[in-house]
């Protein structure tokens, strides 16, 4: 039987640093509130000229060298984001084409914060069933482009970043399950309210942003989150002391913790960026696990749950031996 194996991870954040004191002067906020309500105390911001492409690259080349592959090895690319550099072509076509590399598929992921778990799902998938052998896995987002700036309800949550796997196929897991969810009857709650298609004639005139009812998003994915911990932990057999680190999606401190305690788990056994990333949506699970990894935290044969919850909403988990 054939499973996927995580072999290399890898990551990318912006150089430009965006404190909560940078944030106090530009919007009615303050550094205690944010900390209080987020656990964020700052995040990493895109200069003018970068793009999601330029982090997704930086973190792919990073993942191929600790997985010991060369670009040539590749051959399927997915790239979740929700901040594509262009309509199209995807931005895993971009990447492939900087990369130096073709031939082999490449697509993007919409699925918001929960992007690369879904990217790993599908990966898996291909992997399994014999489509692909070395698959690069990838969540990029510039979250700072949809962002309006002048909203202290938003501006204060999200960053910037890149996050990569290489999954290769391998005899021993690997990638144990995944769970793939959404309800598209909450698009209203988190949204960027237009796009390509239902963008008014003067569309280069108009910029749209993240809007989200905080709050009614904060109930429904600390509950969502509860249970897709019990849906993973049945779907293997096992029990809440068998997971070694869990490695969740970074919205909030808060939501974080609720988890945690769902899992019977101690915050040491967490993978925390929130506090230094933010929310950088498709990036913020594979950068935690990069963080993870290259801290030593997570080592070989550990027992990973990852999990997310976005717009959409979607969520989804996987369970993984690293
Ligand atoms: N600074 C100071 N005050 C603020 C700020 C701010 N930055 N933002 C909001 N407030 C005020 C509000 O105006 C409100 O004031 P009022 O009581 O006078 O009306 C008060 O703070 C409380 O606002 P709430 O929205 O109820 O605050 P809450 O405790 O819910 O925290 C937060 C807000 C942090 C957004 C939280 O609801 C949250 O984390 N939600 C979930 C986010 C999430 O998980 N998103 C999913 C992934 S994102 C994606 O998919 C793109």
């Amino acid at each position: 039987m054939t499973f996927a194996r995580i072999t290399g991870t890898g990551s990318d954040l912006p150089e430009k640093v965006l404190t909560n004191a940078d944030i106090e002067a530009m919007v009615d906020t303050s550094d205690q509130w944010i900390r209080e309500r987020t656990g964020i105390r700052q995040r990493h911001i895109v200069a003018p000229e970068e793009a999601t492409s330029d982090l997704a690259e930086r973190a792919a080349r990073c993942a191929l060298e600790a997985a010991d592959r060369r670009v040539g090895d590749i051959d399927l690319i997915i790239v979740a984001t929700t901040t594509p550099d262009r309509v199209f072509p995807s931005t895993a076509c971009l990447l492939q084409q900087r990369l130096g590399i073709h031939g082999c598929a490449a697509f993007d992921i919409q699925a918001v914060c929960t992007g690369f778990v879904y990217a790993l799902g599908v990966a898996d998938k291909f992997i399994r069933c014999g489509s692909a052998r070395c698959a690069l896995v990838i969540g990029a987002e510039t979250m700072s482009r949809i962002i309006d700036w002048t909203d202290r309800s938003t501006c204060v949550l999200f960053g910037d970043g890149a996050g990569a796997v290489v999954l290769e196929a391998s005899d021993e897991p690997g990638v144990h399950s995944s769970h793939l969810h959404a309800d598209g009857h909450y698009a209203h709650l988190l949204h960027v309210p237009r796009g390509s298609s239902t963008a008014p004639d003067d569309v280069g005139a108009v910029r749209t942003f993240v809007e989200m009812k905080g709050n009614e998003v904060f109930r429904v994915a600390t509950n969502t989150l509860g249970r897709i911990v019990d849906e993973t932990l049945a779907a293997n057999n096992l029990n809440k002391s068998d997971i070694d680190w869990l490695v969740p999606h970074q919205a909030n401190i808060r939501i974080i913790e609720a988890t945690a305690r769902k899992l019977k788990m101690s915050l040491d056994n967490v993978i925390i960026t929130v506090d230094r990333h933010g929310n950088t949506s498709a990036a913020s699970v594979p950068l935690a696990l990069d963080q993870g990894v290259r801290d030593g935290r997570i080592k070989r044969g550990d027992m990973l749950l990852l999990e997310a919850f976005g717009g959409g909403f979607t969520w989804g988990s996987a369970l993984v031996t690293y």
